[in-house]
């Protein structure tokens, strides 16, 4: 494209500048040789240069002369020195700025409208194509994000299964079967009371002991707190079980969709469950708020804190981060962690209140 654009608008060389929202500034990503292998390496402050200035205003900008023009910054990598006059123009989506198209020309000469305008058609053509292959990454990158969680349901699925399995083999299978010799003891000591109460005694302990460790077997498979008090009152029970640090509860009734409360209370659990084991922490705060149509849950301690480096830390380290931000991302949250050595961690997740009927993820997470 940029050699096309060259050749269109007659001049000597052209660079494509796209831009860094987030950093806020213009990094040069392609170019006509011999300065296309420098994509990557020159950068300009939103504002900054003619590139910058452009990107920041929104507005194009044709500059016969541009040592006469105070907006220019020298590059010496760029050879400014060798180019005169040149014209800017910003790359546009739906008005918004994705980059800044320039063409430089070696001999003094004033850019015409009829140039402008071809540059300026390009410079929105290329702007398309760049919003679409950023879409069409986001969506891949989504996609096998969903594959890697599908993966992981699956094999916690198993593990589940096989958890299960062990509890009513090891456990309720094994009570139920002594508390049946208990009760046929029982029917045989008829003519002997004291017996009789005492193999009656057993096999009421064994009855309770089995109900214990089925619902204890039941309990893991899904928060019944939500089904019996919400996710609120779910959240208050879950920080007033943790001991030996002061827990601060501020939590009000939230309205939300049954597969949103899991995820928000399963991502609360294993925060809690990381500052109990990581955080050394001497207090814990919950908090859960509904407001301009979202709901924000924030778990921050006073604890140790953690090197939050992505390219390090988490994933190496368990599954707990990492699950926490596949939940939020299924249910179309926004999860935050700000943590620093020496000064605590928090945590903070927002979910936006659905407007229609959203679909039920429950089966999923
Ligand atoms: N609240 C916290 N305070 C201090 N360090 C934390 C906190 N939360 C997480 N970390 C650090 O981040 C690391 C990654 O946490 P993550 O939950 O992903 O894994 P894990 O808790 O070690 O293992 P898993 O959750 O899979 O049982 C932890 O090992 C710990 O070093
Ligand atoms: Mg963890």
């Amino acid at each position: 494209m940029a050699g096309l654009v060259t050749a269109a608008t007659a001049s000597d060389v052209c660079f494509v500048h796209l831009l860094d929202e987030e950093l806020r500034r213009v990094v040069l990503a392609g170019a006509t040789p011999p300065f296309d292998r420098l994509a990557g390496t020159v950068q300009l402050a939103l504002g900054e240069g003619i590139a910058g200035w452009v990107a920041k205003n929104g507005r194009p900008a044709v500059v016969p002369n541009k040592w006469k023009d105070n907006r220019y910054r020298y590059i010496p990598e760029l050879r400014g020195e060798d180019y005169t006059s040149m014209m800017s123009a910003p790359m546009l989506v739906r008005g918004r700025v994705v980059g800044v198209l320039n063409v430089h020309a070696k001999a003094e000469r004033r850019y015409g409208d009829d140039d402008l305008s071809m540059l300026t058609q390009v410079a929105n053509l290329m702007a398309r194509a760049i919003e679409n292959a950023r879409l069409y990454r986001r969506l891949a990158e989504r996609e096998e994000m969903l594959e890697r969680f599908a993966t992981r349901t699956v094999e916690a699925q198993e593990m589940e299964r096989r958890r299960l399995a062990g509890e009513i083999h090891d456990g309720i299978s094994q009570r139920l079967v002594s508390l049946w010799y208990h009760l046929l003891a029982a029917e045989d000591a008829q003519g002997d009371p004291d017996r009789l109460r005492r193999e009656l005694g057993v096999a009421k302990d064994l009855a309770t002991q089995a109900l214990s460790e089925a619902r204890g077997a039941i309990a893991g498979l899904r928060p019944f707190v939500l089904d019996d008090l919400g996710l609120a009152p779910g959240l208050e029970s879950l920080a007033r079980s943790l001991t030996g640090l002061e827990v601060d509860v501020d939590v009000e009734p939230v309205s939300l969709p049954p597969h949103v409360e899991v995820a928000l209370y399963r991502i609360a659990q294993e925060a809690l469950q990381n500052v109990v084991k990581h955080a050394e922490a001497s207090a814990v705060a919950v908090q859960l708020r509904a407001m301009d149509g979202e709901v924000r849950l924030v778990v921050s301690d006073d604890g140790r804190g953690f090197e939050e480096d992505p390219a390090t830390a988490p994933a190496v380290h368990g599954y707990g981060l990492v699950g926490m931000r596949e939940r939020a991302e299924l249910i179309g949250a926004t999860l935050t962690i700000a943590s620093r050595p020496g000064t605590g961690t928090r945590l903070d997740v927002t979910v936006p209140l659905p407007v229609g009927r959203a679909p039920d993820l429950s089966e999923k997470i």
